[in-house]
């Protein structure tokens, strides 16, 4: 692309993408059940599809089956992931710009806005909830069964123990975090995560009632930390010597287990031939657990590919129509479910915030142009600044964000730890490790010719790097205030019967 052609581009992008959908449109017929995957840190590198030494035969053969997504997109850490899935909208646009939500913190996903489960609910669906929540906890208002959900079960904040699922208070004691459609669940103490979920979803898809179409969101804690795996799953990765990839190699191989049970009780259940299936994960892997995203740069909380370029396919029965066994290379963004999954159920996208995701089902199902042009991985107000302001009257280069247009990426502010660090068990390859003290704000890279994000070209393209930092001040314009409010001493579950739980009264008199 031109300057030229790149500024009309740029210029004539409109900020919010907003596009509703035909109301009435007709969606798939008859409507589909939908099963949503979402699966906590697994890196770039981690299915056996994208070479790696971890095995994932049920991953590999669904996705083979349907859509590999392989221009896609998530956010770089959990919270902003789970809540633009369930909003369809920007970190910016939701004032949660800056980190994910603590678990002592008073916040949450807004609720100005209904969430992907309410707007299923409406158009007629059975909803349920299933695993990791972390769209904040501390009002009623704000839990799964508040937000669309007709049964929850599950642990509210980010990230507890596999086995005695306990989550630390300030760094001291822990608390059981699970709960049962909002009631404390004990007597699951030394059961695996894993099965726990896969059960209840087993459960839910054997209990439920045909005559209605099945929304499931099922949110495992694997291969998140803490590294706890049953042996039997550990033990066919002996070869790998390093611990800590060892036994998340063993969550990712348990994780692929459990789909499999998962796709199993659709089939005997004669739910699967009209179900269609997303996998996702919510982040790149984390190289200090296990994880990793070879050979792409950084890795979770980064805005480097690492950080940011998600695992994802969409699979499903014989009666969902895609062109199978394709490999999209369309851009694709977490916050496109919203309204692609809402057009797949004929539903309308009534009574939201106007939203950033766009509809992308003709794209994925039949390869048609998509109609995303562009897509904003952050802007975090927050962030600490670095360096020195580069341009004039535009973006300030400080502060943290990152842009894709088209094939250009644009990367300002610190990004974070843009090493290229190989899994522990691939010796062809080397470590890259960056070393950058040094005062750089301003990337540009071409990410589909370089994905790994070898060559910055902002010394060489001026002009480009001046019309994507104007759209950026263009969208920023559009930023809420970001909310990051302090830690609240009324979170410890000491003080609410020792279990992690709502802890302020509803926002709304009832
Ligand atoms: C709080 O709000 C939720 C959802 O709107 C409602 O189900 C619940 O009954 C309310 N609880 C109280 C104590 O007001
Ligand atoms: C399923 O739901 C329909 C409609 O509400 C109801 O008539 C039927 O009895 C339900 N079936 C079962 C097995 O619960
Ligand atoms: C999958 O199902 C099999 C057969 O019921 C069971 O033995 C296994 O533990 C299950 N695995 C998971 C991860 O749920
Ligand atoms: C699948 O499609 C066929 C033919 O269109 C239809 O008869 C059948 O009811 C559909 N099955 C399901 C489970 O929706
Ligand atoms: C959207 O429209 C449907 C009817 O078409 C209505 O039942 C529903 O309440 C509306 N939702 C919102 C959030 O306005
Ligand atoms: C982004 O917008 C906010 C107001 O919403 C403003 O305070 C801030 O200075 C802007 N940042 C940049 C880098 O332009
Ligand atoms: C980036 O991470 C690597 C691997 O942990 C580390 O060795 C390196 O020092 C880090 N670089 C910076 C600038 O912090």
């Amino acid at each position: 692309m031109t300057v030229q052609q790149l500024a009309l581009a740029v210029l004539t992008l409109s900020v919010a993408h907003n596009v509703e959908s035909t109301p009435g449109r007709p969606g798939i017929s008859p409507r589909p059940n939908i099963v949503f995957i979402l699966v906590d840190d697994l890196g770039f590198h981690d299915v056996g599809y994208h070479g790696s030494r971890i095995r994932t035969p049920h991953l590999d053969q669904l996705s083979a089956d349907g859509v590999r997504l392989e221009n896609y997109y998530v956010q770089p850490m959990c919270s902003p992931t789970r809540c633009q899935l369930m909003s369809g909208r920007y970190q910016i646009h939701n004032g949660i710009q800056h980190g994910l939500f603590g678990d002592e913190q008073p916040t949450g996903l807004p609720l100005d806005s209904p969430t992907l489960a309410d707007k299923l609910r409406e158009s007629g669906y059975a909803t349920h909830q299933v695993g990791k929540w972390h769209l904040g906890f501390y009002k009623q208002e704000y839990m799964p069964n508040s937000r669309g959900f007709d049964s929850s079960f599950g642990f509210l904040g980010g990230h507890e123990g596999h086995y005695d699922h306990k989550m630390t208070f300030k760094h001291g004691r822990k608390f059981l975090d699970l709960r049962d459609n909002g009631q404390p669940a004990t007597g699951q103490d030394g059961h695996h995560s894993t099965y726990m979920y896969t059960h209840r979803a087993v459960e839910v898809i054997r209990a439920h009632n045909k005559s209605k179409p099945l929304f499931l969101y099922m949110a495992y804690q694997a291969p998140h930390n803490p590294l706890e795996v049953p042996e039997v799953f550990e033990k066919p990765y002996q070869d790998i010597h390093d611990t800590d990839r060892r036994k998340y190699a063993g969550l990712v191989s348990m994780m692929d287990e459990g789909v499999a049970n998962l796709t199993q009780a659709l089939r005997d259940n004669g739910l699967w031939d009209n179900t269609l299936l997303v996998f996702s994960t919510d982040n790149g892997g984390t190289i200090y657990y296990g994880g990793n995203n070879y050979p792409l740069r950084g890795w979770k909380f980064s805005l480097w590919e690492g950080g940011i370029r998600g695992i994802g396919f969409v699979s499903g029965g014989k009666n969902i129509s895609m062109d199978r066994g394709v490999v999209h290379k369309q851009l694709m963004h977490v916050s496109d479910w919203f309204p692609t999954l809402v057009g797949v159920a004929g539903g309308s996208l009534n009574g939201t915030k106007p939203l950033d995701g766009v509809d992308q089902w003709k794209s994925i199902s039949t390869g048609v142009q998509t109609p995303r042009k562009w897509l904003l991985h952050n802007i975090d107000s927050l962030y600490k600044k670095k360096g020195r302001k580069l341009f004039p009257h535009t973006f300030d280069t400080r502060i943290r964000a990152a842009i894709r247009v088209g094939n250009y990426k644009l990367i300002t502010g610190d990004p974070g730890n843009g090493s290229w660090i190989p899994p522990p068990e691939m010796k062809s390859a080397l470590a890259k490790v960056d070393t950058e003290k040094a005062k750089n704000n301003l990337w540009l890279f071409n990410v589909v010719d370089d994905p790994e994000e070898k060559y910055d070209l902002s010394k060489n393209q001026p002009e480009i790097v001046r019309k994507i930092l104007d759209l950026l001040a263009k969208v920023n314009s559009t930023a809420v205030p970001a909310f990051f409010p302090p830690s609240d001493p009324q979170s410890n579950p000491e003080l609410h019967g020792g279990v992690w739980g709502p802890w302020e009264k509803n926002v709304t008199v009832d």
